[in-house]
C-alpha cells in the first residue's frame, strides 16, 4: 500500500489532478460521497467524466428519494451535477425486493469491474458502509449501521439518522484494479495510524486494503500526523 501525505493547503489539487490523469474513454469508476472527497470533486474539469462511468459506494436507507442526506443526493450535488459521467449507476434502496436489488448493483459491477474506487474512511475505519466486521469476502448487500455511522449520516442532513443501508461489498471494492483511501483532518489522525500501522483486521476494514496490490492513501498532514 502506498501512502502519501500532502500539505493540507496542496491536498485536494494533488489528489484533482492525479484523479484526472487517471481517466481515459470507458473508466469504471466507484464514488464516495461524505465530507473528505468534496473539495477534490470541486476542482474537476466539468467533462472529467464525460466518458467514463460511475458507481455510487454506497446508499442510507429510509430517506426519501432526493433528500439532502442521500448518497445519490450528495453526489449528483458534489459532482454530477456539474461533471456528469456518461454513465451513472446507483443502488435503489426504495426497491420491493432489496435481495434482488444488491444482486442486480453486484452483477453490474462484475460486468467489466472497477478500474479505480475512490473511498473515504469512516471513524470506525469503516470502509464505504462496510462497518468493522466486514469480511473481505463479503458482497453488495444491506447491512445495518453502528452508532459512529449514524453520527455521520447526522452530518449529512439525516435527522433521524438512517439505521440500515446497501453497501457496496468489500468483495466487489477490493476487486478494483486500484482502491484510493482519502483521508483528512486532525479527527481521523488515530483510526489512520491504526489503517497504516496496527494489525490487517476485520475489526477496522480500511485496513484490509494492505493486502490489496494497488491502493494508495492520500491523507493530509493533518490526517497523517500520528503515523
Ligand atoms: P466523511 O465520511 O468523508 O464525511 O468523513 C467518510 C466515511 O464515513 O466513510
Amino acid at each position: 500500500m502506498r501512502v502519501e501525505v500532502l500539505p493540507v493547503e496542496k491536498w485536494a489539487g494533488t489528489v484533482a489532478a492525479e484523479f484526472e490523469d487517471r481517466l481515459g474513454p470507458g473508466l469504471r469508476l466507484c464514488l464516495a460521497t461524505g465530507a473528505t472527497p468534496i473539495p477534490v470533486y470541486s476542482l474537476l474539469a466539468s467533462d472529467a467524466l464525460a466518458s467514463s462511468t460511475v458507481f455510487l459506494l454506497d446508499e442510507f436507507g429510509g430517506l426519501p428519494p432526493g433528500h439532502p442526506g442521500r448518497c445519490e443526493t450528495m453526489l449528483r450535488s458534489a459532482l454530477l451535477d456539474r461533471v456528469p459521467a456518461r454513465e451513472f449507476h446507483f443502488p435503489v434502496v426504495d426497491a420491493t425486493d432489496l435481495e434482488i436489488e444488491c444482486r442486480r448493483y453486484r452483477d453490474l459491477i462484475d460486468d467489466g469491474g472497477l478500474d479505480l474506487a475512490v473511498l473515504g474512511l469512516g471513524m470506525n475505519g469503516h470502509l464505504g458502509l462496510n462497518e468493522p466486521g466486514s469480511g473481505a469476502q463479503q458482497p453488495t448487500r444491506v447491512v445495518e449501521l453502528t452508532p459512529e455511522t449514524r453520527d455521520g449520516a447526522r452530518r449529512y442532513g439525516a435527522n433521524p439518522p438512517p439505521n440500515w443501508g446497501l453497501a457496496m461489498g468489500l468483495v466487489e471494492i477490493l476487486a478494483a484494479r486500484e482502491v484510493w483511501l482519502l483521508v483528512t483532518g486532525p479527527t481521523k489522525a488515530e483510526v489512520l495510524d491504526g489503517v497504516v500501522n496496527g494489525p490487517v483486521t476485520e475489526q477496522l476494514p480500511a485496513s484490509l486494503l494492505r493486502g490489496h496490490p494497488n491502493a494508495v492513501i492520500w491523507a493530509d498532514e493533518e490526517a497523517g500526523s500520528l503515523m
